[in-house]
Formats: C-alpha cells, sequence, structure tokens
C-alpha cells in the first residue's frame, strides 16, 4: 500500500519512526508528513532516512509537483500518529494551512487517527465532540491506550504501541475491509468482500517455552516469538478469530485486539495441554513455538547450591511430548480437530544431508500438511528480522494445491507470516 504518515507534535512521534520501521518492512511505501512544529521532536532526518523518500511540512514546498494535492490523492490510506489534541480539532474545522492538513483535505482515502494526549485533554469535551464527529465522518480514531504518559502520571491518552497500530494498518490491506468512497470522504467496509479466513478459528502457538530446574533456574531457547505473533496478525487479518498461545516472547504481544486472544504458558507440558484444549474447535494448528524436547528430569523445591567439594551436578533430561506429532494422530484417530496442521522445522543441514532433504522426512515424521523449513545457525533466523523460509506441502496436500516444488519466501518475518497463512488459507479452502 501506499501510506501517507502523518506526524503531529506530541512526545510519542518517537514511536512513530518505530511504525515507519515496521511498515517498510513490510514492504509498503510511505511519504511521512510531519507537522512543522512536530520537528521539535523528531527531525527530517530521521523521516527521511527511514522512509527513503524526501520530507516537506509546508505547502510552499514542492509547488511545481502541487504536493499538497498529490501526496492526498496517491495515498491508499492517511495514518496520522501521534495526533494531538489540536490536530484533532483542526480536521474537525476543515483547517488546510500545512501540508499534512491539507493533503487530509485533499485525500479520499480511508484515514486512521491515532490520538496521544493528556488524559484530562482526551477526556475534555471538545476533544471528545470533535472525536466523535471525525467518527460519524468516517474517520477512524483508535482508542488511546493506559499507561505511562510523558512525565509522572499515567492514565488513558498513551499513544497504543507501533505494533498494535501496525496490525490495525494491516487490516485495512484486505479484502473484507477494502474501503470504498460512500460520499465525500466517508468510507465504508465493503459488505460484499469476504476475507479468505472469515469464520475460521486458527490456533497459533508462539515463543520458547522454559522448563524449571529449580524455583530460580531453567532450560530456556533462543526463541523471540515475532515469527508466531506475526502469523497471528496475519491470520486475524485475512479474518481468522485466533488463539495465540504465547511462551516466552520477546515481542510485543497482541491486546485489545477483538481477534486475537493470547493465552500465556511457560513450559512444554502447559504448551501441550492448552493445545490439546483448543485443538478440536479449531480449523487451523500452527506449531510456531520453540519447543524444549527435554526437561529436567526432576525439579528441585530449593535452590541447587555449590557443594565444598568442588562438585559439579549432574542434571538428568527426560523427554517433551511431541505436541505436533500427538496433535497430528488426535485428529487423524478422531476426524475431528483442524482441517490443516502446520508445523516448523528449524534445521542447520549437515555434510550428509541438505535443509530441504531433513524438513521433508520432518514432515513425513510427524504427518502434518505444510512444513515450514526455517534455515538456522550462524545468526540467522533466532531474534533477526529478516528471514528466509521453505514451505513444504504432503503430498496429499501438493495435489490438493496443485503445486509440487516447495515455495521460497525470503523477506521479513511479516512477510513470511503472510505467505505461510495464503498457502494454509488455500489448502482449507481445497479441503473445504
Ligand atoms: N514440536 C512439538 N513438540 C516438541 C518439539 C517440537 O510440537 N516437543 C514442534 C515444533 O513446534 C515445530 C516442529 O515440532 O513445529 C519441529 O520442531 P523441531 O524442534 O525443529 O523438530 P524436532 O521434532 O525437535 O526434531 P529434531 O530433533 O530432529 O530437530
Amino acid at each position: 500500500m501506499r501510506i501517507l504518515l502523518g506526524v503531529t507534535a506530541g512526545i510519542a512521534a518517537y514511536k512513530s519512526a518505530v511504525l515507519l520501521r515496521l511498515l517498510k518492512e513490510f514492504g509498503h511505501e510511505v511519504d511521512v508528513v510531519p507537522t512543522p512544529a512536530s520537528l521539535k521532536f523528531v527531525g527530517t532526518a530521521t523521516w527521511e532516512a527511514l522512509s527513503g523518500r524526501p520530507v516537506t511540512t509546508g505547502v510552499f514546498e514542492g509547488v511545481d509537483e502541487v504536493r499538497h494535492v498529490r501526496l492526498g490523492q496517491e495515498a491508499d490510506l492517511v495514518v496520522v500518529a501521534p495526533a494531538t489534541a489540536d490536530f484533532l480539532a483542526k480536521i474537525r474545522a476543515g483547517r488546510a494551512d500545512d501540508l499534512l492538513t491539507s493533503s487530509i483535505l485533499a485525500s479520499e482515502a480511508p484515514k486512521l487517527l491515532v490520538p496521544a494526549m493528556h488524559t484530562e485533554m482526551w477526556q475534555n469535551l471538545a476533544t471528545a465532540e470533535n472525536v466523535q464527529v471525525l467518527r460519524e465522518r468516517g474517520l477512524e480514531v483508535m482508542e488511546p491506550a493506559e499507561g505511562r504518559l510523558t512525565g509522572k502520571d499515567s492514565g488513558r491518552g498513551r499513544m497504543p504501541e507501533p505494533e498494535h497500530i501496525f496490525a490495525r494498518i494491516q487490516q485495512f490491506e484486505q479484502p473484507a475491509y477494502s474501503y470504498a468512497p460512500l460520499a465525500g470522504t466517508l468510507f465504508a467496509p465493503d459488505p460484499e468482500v469476504q476475507p479468505p479466513m472469515a469464520g475460521r478459528t486458527v490456533v497459533i502457538t508462539a515463543g520458547g517455552t522454559r522448563e524449571p530446574l529449580d524455583p530460580v533456574r531453567y532450560l530456556g531457547n533462543r526463541s523471540s516469538g515475532r515469527q508466531g505473533v506475526a502469523l497471528a496478525r496475519a491470520a486475524a487479518g485475512m479474518g481468522a478469530t485466533v488463539r495465540l498461545i504465547a511462551g516466552v516472547v520477546d515481542a510485543v504481544l497482541p491486546e485489545a485486539e477483538a481477534s486475537i486472544t493470547v493465552e500465556r504458558i511457560e513450559t512444554a507440558e502447559q504448551l501441550r495441554d492448552a493445545v490439546v484444549r483448543a485443538a478440536p474447535e479449531s480449523d487451523v494448528l500452527v506449531m510456531a513455538a520453540a519447543v524444549a524436547d527435554f526437561r529436567p528430569a526432576a525439579y528441585a523445591q530449593t535452590k541447587i547450591k555449590k557443594t565444598d567439594d568442588g562438585a559439579s551436578p549432574v542434571i538428568e533430561l527426560e523427554r517433551n511430548p511431541d505436541i505436533l506429532a500427538e496433535a497430528v494422530q488426535r485428529r487423524d484417530a478422531s476426524g475431528d480437530g483442524p482441517a490443516v496442521i502446520v508445523g516448523f522445522a528449524a534445521e542447520t543441514g549437515s555434510e550428509e544431508s541438505d535443509p530441504l532433504q531433513l524438513a521433508q522426512q520432518k514432515l513425513a515424521r510427524k504427518g502434518c500438511d505444510l512444513l515450514v523449513l526455517n534455515r538456522v545457525g550462524e545468526g540467522l533466523v533466532f531474534g533477526q528480522e529478516d528471514t528466509e523460509v521453505h514451505l513444504i506441502a504432503s503430498e496429499e496436500a501438493e495435489r490438493a494445491l496443485g503445486a509440487s516444488e516447495p515455495q521460497r519466501v525470503t523477506g521479513t518475518k511479516h512477510q513470511a507470516a503472510q505467505a505461510v497463512m495464503k498457502q494454509t488459507a488455500a489448502l482449507l479452502a481445497a479441503r473445504g
């Protein structure tokens, strides 16, 4: 999408730099239009460097290309984050005294305003009335979050986290949210278009597990959970109801997003129980979690201490259940549960076998329908933004999809997530 990102004069402008990065990483084209006063918080150089495009603020710059009209006309979506109380008042009044307000007036694209201000300003009747009028006109005004504000105070008025704004923006790209102009600047979702996963329930596991050793120590792994969270957002963007079962993650988890509920677990056994509970009522199960294959055989009730003889303790391990294989077995035995089960494989490969071969073997061993192969090792994948995955289908799934070659996807984890969910939706549709 081509996005016009407006930035007004609030301290939360720094968070919009993160939002801009997310949008760019996903592949959107973004024109940043800051208000002149907002440059006191974040300067032109930052916006130009991150967007890769020139940045201006006034209507008398770029006059030859009629920039104050062109930017708004060319945008598929206008996002303003942060949107101050003053800015909301101006938009309500139809003012056009800088590039941002002029572009908004000249744009027929859907508009998402993300307010950020002190609680008193948000609750002030003037602001409340402005928000109501803007919403009645069809502009979307996001609810501000609650939490720490600029100073020591906290309350409602905080700008939602960039990841949450990003998730909302992604939904504009889906057909169900393709906004059709009604009149003037009014927009409404097109009720005719159904998104590919409408009415489906998708269970996604994400992050790493922690296997406790004693009250202060555990065995863990380096999964960031970002791929799982990206999958949850991609599925929600396609209209699915998502249950995200998250272990230890280093990513911001969705919150207050109506179509995604989050359940937290810690150990592999807790994850197994959560999957066994959720799977029967789901259409899709995606096992993106990095499950510990082993756990300490015994849990020490008190902290394991060093001993005077200098000896090191020996930690005995035992196997954890294979959650993915069990989910496939349960489905096949009962004929009930997820029509599509997606597994992940993290492979380094070896001198004797290449990663694709290992992944094909794993797919057959686990019995799932699709397998997402991640190459790991030498700084690849864990905790990185960019990724390279191969989507491998079982023989039966290959026939249903009419494709026989593994699909290679490179890009950000969001792009990989979209590709995985697209193929999952296609297989789900083929299986009825
Ligand atoms: N998985 C699982 N339960 C486990 C281990 C893994 O459900 N106890 C799932 C993962 O979520 C992933 C897939 O199985 O979807 C592959 O995990 P991976 O660790 O790569 O494979 P392993 O089964 O551990 O095989 P290997 O030891 O050969 O790497």
